[in-house]
């Protein structure tokens, strides 16, 4: 997730662009650059690696008078494809230094049109996959049927590309025009008075006009200081955009018109979901190419080991569930702060994952210096492109969400649960132990799921009400079975770190073996029930429990498949989630206690983003 804002006016661009860069860096802080036309024949670039101070340290010391000019593009960025570098940096332009181009997204059929410039004996200079674009609309332009035509020509570049991708071109010859297109990802044009703006965002132009003009799938907009004019990808006009007046202040608008990061994250999570697994397969079969782990190390393992703090570690645990189902290799989940200290049994045969939004994480990071040290290998899955603990293992699979800025795990905790079923099939293709359709219908299933996540995020409101009712309890338990125990284990862990009340995950069956004393008259207890269509008897074992504790007063909120009218006269209140394979359910299951936590906290009037004596990444054991 990046930062992308054009501006065509009468105003100094480079003061423009650089403004909402710094709005947007929430979105996105590996690096940042700025393309700035003045009619000279070179767009001035500039860009840097890090936070955007350190381009506009290099602004300065390059002179910012070289940057004058009243069109002109940025781009923060959050790194999926390429080490957050200087080179990586966007924008990237062509060799000729004519054309620029900033992109959020991935385009997935990179490596083919990097093979193809490169026969043709174009020399690429970054490892992004953007750079292929600026090159194709540059040759695009030279020559061919749309040579000299600058809308033509990205026309013509925008129906190769595959993927999900928002792009904005510039061309030195039209100083006065921008060109950009949007697929999957966000792009909204700013229409002010003798100017006009693009941009990932509102907040990059919301100081300038509040009226605004959201984009559909696949349709470019060109803006000139004047005006702009949107077609589909075949230069068509009539498409249908949506015009809209900005009611937020710039704060709301940050955190997309709610009042905390946390529950825009939450919201992000389909999209997060369908990032990561964008690029993951193709012709047939599962393709983790940043991961760096060759087929046949990967049938080398005889065992696995995953760990993880926190949120991360529940998502471990779920992987535990997917990993040995669909490769029957032996798997353990530790806690990271753990792991090391009790000398666990490793050599080279031993696979660790370590999982860790941040990157950074103290206890997993030294968990992953003990493993290497045992000659273990340790694929990473990481949402911080180029952090420390993917820095020292042997691979990486990211999850492609964006900064998460609340301190409570959402949108990042979903996507690596999804990151965990990748790896688990790229485990199990390269063993056989799932023939090559079975992997290609699991993930098919799985690229229904953000879809699927999106129906949950609509129970919202109910949801809310729900955690209303419950917000002054003393204490409320969460059940699960199977997958279901570990999304009871991350429902506890949010309603305890942003209500600051107490909470505890169970696994269904360890009721009757202590906790069931706990249950009494009002207490509340959340339950997460398994599909009656997946493992019947998991099914109807939690039906059992659930009768347990209503019969001791427990007020129970449940959380089942649509249409499971068995757990209805059970369920003082229940929330119906869509039909999911059972192993991915967590994807949805999560989500209703994540919504809940955040309305109790709310509720207790507690800052959600910042909860207290907490930090977003714990870099101290
Ligand atoms: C979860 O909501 C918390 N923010 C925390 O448990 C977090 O998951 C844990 O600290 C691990 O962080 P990491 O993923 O950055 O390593």
């Amino acid at each position: 997730m990046c930062g992308i804002v054009g501006y065509v006016g009468y105003r100094d661009a480079l003061g423009v662009v650089v403004d909402a860069l710094r709005r947007m860096e929430y979105r996105g802080y590996d690096s940042a650059g700025v393309a700035i036309l003045d009619g000279a024949s070179e767009i001035a670039v500039e860009r840097k690696a890090g936070r955007l101070a350190n381009l506009e340290a290099e602004l300065a010391e390059a002179g910012v008078a070289n940057f004058a000019g009243t069109t002109g593009m940025g781009h923060t960025r959050w790194a999926t494809h390429g080490a957050p570098t200087d080179r990586n940096a966007h924008p990237h332009r062509d060799t000729t230094g004519a054309v620029a181009v900033v992109h959020n997204g991935i385009i997935e059929n990179f490596a083919p049109l990097r093979h193809e410039l490169e026969s043709a004996g174009v020399e690429l200079r970054s490892d992004t996959d953007t750079e292929v674009a600026v090159h194709l609309v540059s040759r695009a332009y030279t020559s061919g049927p749309t040579a000299g035509d600058f809308v033509a020509s990205a026309l013509s570049v925008l129906r190769r590309l595959e993927g999900a991708f928002t792009l904005v071109f510039t061309h030195a010859e039209h100083p006065g025009t921008i060109v950009a297109a949007r697929r999957s990802t966000p792009l909204v044009v700013g229409v002010g008075k003798g100017e006009m703006f693009i941009a990932s965002d509102v907040t990059a132009f919301i100081e300038y006009t509040r009226d605004a003009v959201e984009l559909g799938q696949d349709q470019v907009v060109v803006i000139t200081a004047d005006g702009y004019a949107v077609t589909d990808f075949d230069g068509n006009s009539g498409v249908p955009t949506r015009p809209f007046t900005i009611d937020w202040d710039l704060a709301a608008a940050e955190k997309g018109g709610h009042d905390y990061f946390m529950l825009k994250e939450i919201e992000e999570q389909p999209a997060g979901v369908a990032e990561t697994l964008i690029g993951h397969f193709d012709n047939g079969r599962i393709v983790l190419d940043e991961q760096r782990l060759a087929d046949q190390e990967l049938r080398e393992f005889d065992k696995v080991f995953v760990v993880a703090c926190g949120s991360s570690y529940h998502a471990g645990l779920l992987a535990k569930y997917a990993i040995e189902h669909w490769t029957r290799l032996p798997v353990e989940v530790e806690l990271a702060s753990e792991f090391r200290y009790r000398d666990p049994v490793l050599d080279r045969s031993t696979l660790v994952v370590a999982i860790s939004q941040s990157g950074e994480t103290a206890d997993t990071l030294e968990a992953v210096r003990h493993a290497k040290e045992q000659k273990a290998r340790v694929l990473a899955i990481c949402n911080t492109n180029g952090a420390q603990i993917p820095r020292e293992s042997d691979a990486v699979l990211y999850t492609r969400t964006g900064p998460e800025i609340g301190v409570a795990s959402t949108k990042a905790f979903l996507t690596q649960i999804t990151a965990n079923y990748l790896v688990g099939l790229a485990l199990a293709q390269a063993r056989g132990t799932k023939y090559p359709d079975e992997v290609a219908g699991e993930f098919a299933q799985l690229e229904a799921m953000p879809e699927l996540v999106a129906r949950v995020l609509e129970t919202a409101p109910q949801v809310r009400e729900i955690a209303r009712r419950f917000a002054r309890a003393s204490t409320v338990l969460f059940l699960g079975r199977h997958v279901g125990y570990p999304v009871a284990l991350e429902g506890a862990l949010k309603l305890k770190e942003l209500a600051y009340m107490h909470a505890e995950g169970f696994a269904g069956g360890e009721l009757k073996h202590g906790p069931i004393a706990l249950i009494e008259d009002g207490l509340p207890v959340i339950v997460v029930m398994p599909s009656p269509k997946g493992r019947a008897v998991l099914h109807s074992k939690l039906l059992s429990n659930i009768r347990e504790i209503q019969a001791r007063g427990a007020r129970t909120i449940v959380i089942a498949e649509e249409g499971d009218d068995t757990v209805r006269p059970f369920a003082d209140h229940l929330i119906e989630i869509p039909a999911a394979p059972t192993l991915f359910q967590p994807l949805l299951s999560t989500v209703p206690l994540q919504i809940f936590a955040a309305e109790v906290a709310q509720t207790r009037g507690y800052d959600i983003d910042k909860p207290r004596n907490l930090a977003k990444s714990v870099t101290v054991e």
